[in-house]
This record gives C-alpha cells, structure tokens and sequence, in this order.
C-alpha cells in the first residue's frame, strides 16, 4: 500500500499553524483548572516536580512518536494504525491503540464539556458585576449553586458541545487555526496580569514554597500514577489527538522542534496558572485540597477585588473557554474523521453523531455533582471514575503502547526518514528514552499501584 501524499480532511497552512493548533490542543482546562487543584491535593511541590518529570521522560519521546505515526498514516489514528501495521508487517493487536484512542477521547470530551460550561457559566457572573467584593463564603455559594443546579450544567454543557461541534464541522484550517492564533497569546498574557496581583497580595512566597519545594513524605504510588496520568492528559498524549494533528502536518517540517516548542508552552501555562491561584488560596486562608472547585472558589476573589476586575475577571473566563475550546476539538477530531474516511458521512453528519453520543455521557457527569453524588463506584462518583479510568488508566497504557509501537516494532528505516533528524545524538537519546526509559518506566508505576491495590 502507498502512503498517501495528504491528509484528505486538509493541511496546516504553515508549521506555525501546527505549533499553535497543537499548543492549543495541550493547553487547556488541564493546565489551569486541573493542574492546580492536582497539586493541592497532592502536597504540591513533589507532584509538580515528578509531573514535569514525567513531561520529560515520557510526554516528549510519546509526543514526537505520535505525530510520526500520524505523519506517516495521514488518516484518522484508526486507519493511520492499520495502515502502518500493513506497511511495517505488524500485528492487527496495534490497532487498538486507535480504537482505544477513539474511546478515550469522546469519554475524556463528556466530561470535559461540563467543566468547560462551568467557565462559560462565570463569563456570565463576572460579567454581569456578580464577582464585585465578593467574599470567600459567597463564592464558594456561588460555585454551590452552579453545581448543584442540573438544568444549568445542562444548559451550559450542550452550549459547549455545541460549540466544539459546529468548529469541528467547519474543518481543519478555517476554524481551529484561526482561532488559536490571538487566543493563545491572549491568555498568556491574562495570566501574567492575574500573576501581577497575585505577586501584591500576600501569599506568593508561600506560594511558591508550596509548588517548588518538595516533600516526598506526601508522596505514594497513587499520587505518581496521577502526576504521570496529568502528564499525559495535559499534553494530549495517548488517544492520538496529537496523532491526528500530525497527520494534517506538511513533510517538510521538522517533528523534534515542534514539539518541543508545544510542550514547553504547555507546561508553562500550568506552572503560571498555580503561580496565579496559590498566593490567593494562601492570602485568603483557604484549603489546597479543594479539588475541582479550586480555580472558581479562588479566582473570583482577585477579580473581585482587583481594579478593572470587571474586565479583567471577564476577559479571563473568556480566554479560559476558549483554552478549553481548542482542546475539546481535539477530542472528537479523531472519532469524526474516522466516520468521514470509514463510513462515508459528511463532516457535518459525523459531527452531528460523536458529539451527540458524548453530550450523552456528559449527563452522567453533571449528576455526579448532584443528585447523583451517592452513585459512587470505589469511593468514585461518576465524574471521578471517568476522570480516573481515562487520564491515569487509557492515556498511560495508549502512551506505552505507542512507545512500544514507535520504537519496537516499526522498522527503524521508516522511523528515521519520517522523522528527519539531522543531530543524530538527540536522535539517540530520543530512540532510547522511547524504547527503554518510557516503557520500564509507565511499567513500573503500574505494577507499583496494582502491588497497592
Ligand atoms: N490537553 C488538554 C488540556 O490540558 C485536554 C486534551 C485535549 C486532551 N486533547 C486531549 C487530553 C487528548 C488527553 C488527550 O486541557
């Protein structure tokens, strides 16, 4: 079989389109809704570091693997995977990181929508001067009311839904490269701002004690399974998003450069997020272990007070759906063109299905936060299972068997000419850090929570 030239769902207009497509894609609820309450819960500065650890180790060998397979397979990862098991004489077994892949994304999507509602819910708040001098115990209210409200998170999760479709049918150049192009600096420099207030009110230096020192006593097997389940979740690694991403990526650009540029922006904007929210959990006297209501308990406080906290507190809600936004495309992408190449359906009609079936899953998820708070699985609501199973079971174990895949059992030939590396000692470490280090090491975390369990 010939490998197709391009993609027939499109290609990026520059490699900088990729960059930022790609960026767009890993940096996201992730960095600054779950990074920060991830590492309240798990005694901050040891997690931050075994997290950027794991950026390290696994995040960019398994990053650079997968936009080569989707590079080389030019189709969504389901038929990028049989495509390249015929080319290299591989067993059919390999497929299933794409079937798998397909899976966790609508799962990962279902949730997510809800989580990005909640953001779209405080555009409104911050919008309307709900947020002026508002204090601890109204906002955390506040927040109470939100999640406690079926019909709202409804109403809020299928506006999102909504909108993540109507892009994903639009296609890959007019909708999602666009978009990210003023996004992404926008939020950076949001946050820098909210960082400005941050470093004048109080708390900082506990702040930064809190996220950079380490205490490893706070450390046990679940709280590294999370830290690597956030590595990959927050790179967009395991489930082919990334994969597919590269498959839209024109030859001539160079995969190691890339990605590197994307993982340094991701981790980033997590870094500068708990940079933000940790000197205002600090200087209010608040909990670190909230979990996933961190970010709306805390932030309106500083909007609330801050001059130009209207705008401001506004203008951050805002740029934060849109984070979520261009990572929810990424989501579905590889369901949608799976429907498109296997099924024949128009874009529009594919779209129309995955994202019906995920708002679908996403219900499970806004009763987790209400009426259905007792259906608890192992302690787990629904939300948590989900959250869970995908981020620290089917991202892990996508990203091993692409490790595995890249570095095993493609021919080495085929590797190195996709890839195209000119300084062939980078090569190496990449080679062996994907063959070797990636492998042992998601190994080992699993067999160490399985020894627990
Ligand atoms: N990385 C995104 C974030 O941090 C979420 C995301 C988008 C994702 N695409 C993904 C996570 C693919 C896992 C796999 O918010």
């Amino acid at each position: 079989m010939s490998i197709p030239t391009a993609s027939i769902h499109g290609e990026w207009s520059t490699r900088l389109a990729f960059i930022l497509a790609a960026t767009g894609s890993a940096v996201g609820l992730g960095n600054i809704w779950k990074f920060p309450y991830m590492a309240g819960e798990n005694g901050g500065g040891a997690f931050v570091i075994i997290y950027l650890g794991f950026i390290i180790l696994f995040g960019l060998p398994v990053m650079m693997a997968e936009v080569l397979m989707g590079r080389r397979g030019r189709q969504s990862p389901i038929n990028t995977l049989k495509l390249l098991c015929q080319q290299e004489q591989a067993r059919a077994i390999w497929g299933l990181i794409g079937w798998s892949g397909v899976l966790a994304g609508v799962l990962i999507l279902s949730y997510y929508s809800v989580i990005a509602g909640w953001s779209l819910s405080y555009v409104l708040e911050s919008g309307a001067g709900q947020l002026k001098n508002i204090d601890q115990r109204e906002a955390g209210n506040l927040f109470k009311q939100l999640i406690s409200d079926p019909v709202k998170l409804v109403v809020w999760h299928s506006i999102f839904m909504f909108m993540t479709m109507v892009v994903v049918a639009r296609g890959v150049n007019s909708g999602i490269e666009v978009a990210v192009r003023y996004l992404m600096p926008a939020l950076f420099l949001l946050l820098l701002i909210l960082i400005g207030y941050s470093l004048t009110h109080g708390g900082f230096a506990q702040a930064v004690d809190f996220m950079f020192t380490p205490d490893f006593s706070k450390i046990n097997q679940d709280v590294v399974l999370s830290a690597m389940g956030q590595a990959f979740f927050s790179l967009s690694l395991g489930m082919g998003a990334i994969m597919i991403y590269g498959s839209y990526l024109n030859k001539t650009a160079s995969i190691g450069k890339t990605t590197l540029a994307v993982a340094i922006a991701d981790s980033g904007v997590a870094i500068l997020a708990g940079l933000a929210i940790f000197p205002i959990v600090f200087s209010n006297g608040l909990e670190t272990a909230q979990g996933a209501g961190l970010i709306f308990n805390t932030l309106p406080l500083a909007f609330g007070q801050m001059s130009g906290g209207l705008l401001f507190g506004t203008l951050f809600f805002i740029m934060l759906v849109f984070a979520a936004w261009t990572s929810s495309i990424s989501l579905i992408e590889p369901a949608v063109a799976w429907l498109v190449e296997n099924r024949g359906l128009a874009r529009v009609r594919a779209s129309i299905y995955c994202g019906f079936a995920t708002w679908l899953i996403g219900l499970g998820t806004v009763l987790s936060f209400n009426y259905g708070q007792n259906w608890q699985i192992f302690g787990k609501t629904f939300f948590d299972c989900l959250d869970y199973l995908t981020s620290n079971i089917m991202l892990p174990l996508g990203g091993l068997m692409i490790a595995l895949f890249v570095g095993w059992v493609m021919k080495e030939t085929s590797v190195k000419e996709e890839l195209a590396m000119q300084n062939q000692v980078i090569y190496s470490i990449w080679l062996f850090l994907l063959r070797f280090v990636t492998p042992l090491g998601l190994v080992l975390v699993f067999l160490s929570v399985i020894e627990v369990i």
